[in-house]
């Protein structure tokens, strides 16, 4: 059996997203900058695909910028954000994705910036009490707090932190990576500043993403060049991801309660299986409450086990089951997670990340939990 519980990472294209954007490889391979009929016929579908976006996010089209994904979005919101407000004070966590961490370290290295990091506790909450008070200190800052945390699920309160930052005139920057496309946005009405999304977590095209600046915190561009996405990107678009990555949020938004309810009977089944099943199993972050966490992730420790010590993701791949241990973009990689050292994770223990979509099944847990048992040797 093959089992890919690794969608954190990135998820299978849905095959109706790939047919959206077949014709714009074949015929309607025109450059959208073109104001002739090859051209004209492409800009009319980029500017629908940034409708529909804008839509079903509560944005205005003016709001949203076609990007490379992810870390080009968080890039262009931190730098620039940063720069376009003259702002001094940023102000993130450690368990952020390095697309922001990395980014942010940087402009405090040139001195761009001066960077605070926020306390997280043993299961990754963070003190907002601390915001509040470096804000209070600092007014005007950057504020960078993820949606959701790619490696345990932990969700931040957007309403609290952005209600918090609105108070002290701070712009608010989210990391929505893992949150685009499985939770409803609405951004008319979150005090949100910017927010990003990448397509391929949401079954959508790699290298497809967007940035939301909001209009009144308007900020300069990022790559130079032509005069593409209203001046705030250059370079000839990314037709076939843009269609991709709209039509991919249309189909997430059109049974996203059933997505969830299917999603969440996987991971809840896991959790049931893995404690009923695995004596000394336990999970990191917020990741085993449904509530606080992230429902297409799960991160779970293992007890240790000499045998499997720093070879589980691979004992798992030799059983054809597929699923990471650090970093999303990082997965397999034999570098240890930030973001369980930042949560004084007992190293002894293997910490193994599944993370689901609604192309899972009941079953591919049952394999992966007997499979485990096999490995940890359990008695039946
Ligand atoms: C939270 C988070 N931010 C940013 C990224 C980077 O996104 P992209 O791969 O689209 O550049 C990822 C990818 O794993 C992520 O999980």
């Amino acid at each position: 059996m093959k089992v890919y519980f690794d969608n954190a990472a990135t998820t299978a294209m849905d095959d109706r997203v790939i047919e959206a954007m077949l014709p714009f490889m074949k015929s309607h391979f025109g450059n959208p900058s073109s104001v002739h009929s090859h051209g004209r016929e492409v800009r009319s579908a980029i500017e629908k695909s940034r409708k529909k976006v804008a839509e079903l996010l509560n944005a205005s089209p003016s709001e949203i910028f076609f990007t490379s994904g992810g870390t080009e979005a968080d890039n262009t919101a931190l730098v620039c954000g940063i720069e376009s407000h003259g702002i001094t004070h940023a102000i993130t966590s450690p368990i952020e994705h390095h697309a922001v961490l990395h980014t942010l370290e940087v402009l405090a290295k040139k001195g761009a910036v001066r960077l605070h990091l926020l306390e997280v506790n043993e299961k990754g909450e963070i003190n907002l009490d601390q915001l509040k008070s470096l804000l209070k200190e600092n007014p005007k800052s950057l504020v960078s707090l993820m949606h959701a945390n790619n490696e345990i699920g932990n969700l931040n309160d957007l309403d609290r932190i952005g209600t918090l930052a609105k108070e002290y005139d701070a712009f608010f920057h989210s990391d929505t990576v893992q949150t685009i496309g499985h939770f409803i946005h609405d951004l008319k009405n979150l005090h949100v500043d910017s927010l990003v999304a990448g397509g391929h977590k949401f079954h959508g095209p790699k290298g497809s993403g967007f940035l939301f600046v909001r209009k009144d915190k308007k900020i300069h561009p990022f790559i130079h060049g032509g005069a593409q996405e209203r001046n705030m990107r250059g370079g000839t678009e990314n037709v076939i991801g843009i269609i991709g990555i709209a039509k991919a949020l249309e189909l997430a938004y059109e049974d996203m309660a059933g997505h969830r309810t299917h999603i969440e009977k996987i991971k809840t089944h896991f959790i049931k299986k893995l404690t009923d099943d695995i004596p000394g199993v336990s999970f990191n972050g917020l990741s085993e409450d449904l509530e606080k966490s992230l429902y297409t992730v799960l991160n779970v420790s293992l007890p240790p086990s000499d045998s499997n010590r720093g070879m589980l993701l691979f004992n798992l791949d030799l059983e054809g089951i597929s699923a990471s241990g650090g970093s999303a973009c990082s997965s397999g990689a034999t570098v240890g997670s930030h973001v369980l050292r930042a949560l004084d994770h007992n190293p002894e223990r293997d910490s193994v990340r599944f993370s689901f979509s609604r192309f899972n099944t009941i079953e591919e847990v049952d394999y992966t939990v007997g499979k485990l048992k096999e490995l940890y040797a359990v008695e039946a």
